[in-house]
């Protein structure tokens, strides 16, 4: 039996309960400490080690010992990175500063993509705006390159203030799009109903910025005012407590329960109340569009899985 080679372990700090203090205790204190400090050290995949630029890298930067990373647009290009690892479900975090000012035109991407036309894709797209209107978050998932699942929010806090928690939880069970803790989004696993889920292809990490002003605000009204160029948008603290590729062999046992697979455990196969509670709210109060909701473009034929109470 191979051992399965799962991943990433780096985020996971060793619990320690000290009792009494003894000479003895004090030696194992020391060395409990240089464990966890040697662990804070590998505990965030840093953008130098783990990523690598597919674009625009000489305009773009990592700073802060690999910790935070500048992507920046200008008239000249776009820019973006990827993971060098290849996934299989997990938790994959990346802490978002989005462009600042008149970003009309612009879109800062966030998303996991596999490879090929039959591609998976699940995404985090931000449409940029003029200055003092708001964003918006346009999410989607494309499965065996089939996407069009789009639904779209406004955000309830400035994402261009400070750096705000995206993370796509991906597992055998469901995708859920967390914003800072929230869910926004679910799309469970229905494949016994025939609706596709991406469960065979890995995926990688990618974010990226570019010009998208023929579509992305407004409808493609309002284009970029280049005189506000560069556009820079912050990525920190890129995450990826997930199960690394190893080839078709990871199809199953990256699938596993194990405590390694920690993402896939019982808790996180469905939402809880409260977190059904969360979603709600986000969804009542800036959810702007829902393809859940577009019959007129399914010429009056909306998807199955629009008619399943937990993708609603
Ligand atoms: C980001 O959100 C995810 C999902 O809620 C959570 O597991 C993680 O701890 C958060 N990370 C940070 C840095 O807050
Ligand atoms: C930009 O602002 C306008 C006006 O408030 C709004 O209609 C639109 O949804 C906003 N976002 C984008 C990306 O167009
Ligand atoms: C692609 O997905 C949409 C949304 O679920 C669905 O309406 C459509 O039938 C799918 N197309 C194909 C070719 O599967």
């Amino acid at each position: 039996m191979p051992i399965p080679q799962f991943l990433l372990q780096k985020n996971k700090k060793p619990k320690i309960f000290f009792v009494g203090v003894g000479m003895e205790t004090l030696q194992v204190m020391f060395i409990a400490l240089a464990v966890i400090a040697f662990n804070q050290n590998v505990v965030h995949a840093n953008f130098y080690k783990s990523t690598v630029f597919t674009w625009g890298a000489h305009h773009s930067s990592i700073s802060s010992n690999g910790n935070d990373l500048q992507l920046v647009l200008d008239r000249v290009s776009g820019s973006g990175i990827q993971s060098k690892k290849q996934f299989m479900f997990g938790s994959i975090e990346m802490l978002i500063k989005l462009v600042p000012g008149n970003s009309a035109g612009t879109v800062t991407a966030y998303y996991l993509s596999s490879t090929g036309s039959m591609h998976d894709e699940i995404d985090y797209e931000f449409l940029g705006n003029v200055s003092g209107q708001p964003y918006i978050l346009h999410t989607n998932i494309y499965t065996r390159g089939n996407g069009s699942k789009e639904q779209q929010f406004y955000l309830w806090f400035d994402p261009t203030a400070d750096f705000h928690n995206y993370t796509i939880h991906w597992n055998p069970s469901q995708i859920v799009w967390f914003i800072d803790g929230l869910p926004i989004r679910v799309f469970p696993n229905y494949e016994s109903m025939g609706i596709p889920y991406p469960n065979k292809q890995a995926m990688r990490v990618y974010s990226s910025i570019w010009n998208a002003d023929n579509w992305a605000t407004r409808g493609g009204l309002v284009k970029i005012d280049w005189s506000g160029a560069p556009f820079t948008a912050g990525f920190r603290r890129f995450r990826a407590r997930a199960c690394k590729w190893n080839g078709p062999i990871s199809i199953v046992q990256c699938a596993l329960t194990s405590t390694t697979n920690w993402w896939s455990s019982p808790t996180y196969s469905k939402l809880s109340y409260s977190e059904m509670g969360q979603m709600k709210w986000v969804r009542d109060n800036y959810m702007i569009y829902d393809y859940c909701k577009d019959a007129q473009r399914f010429n009056g034929q909306l998807p199955q899985e629009c008619f399943i109470q937990s993708f609603q």
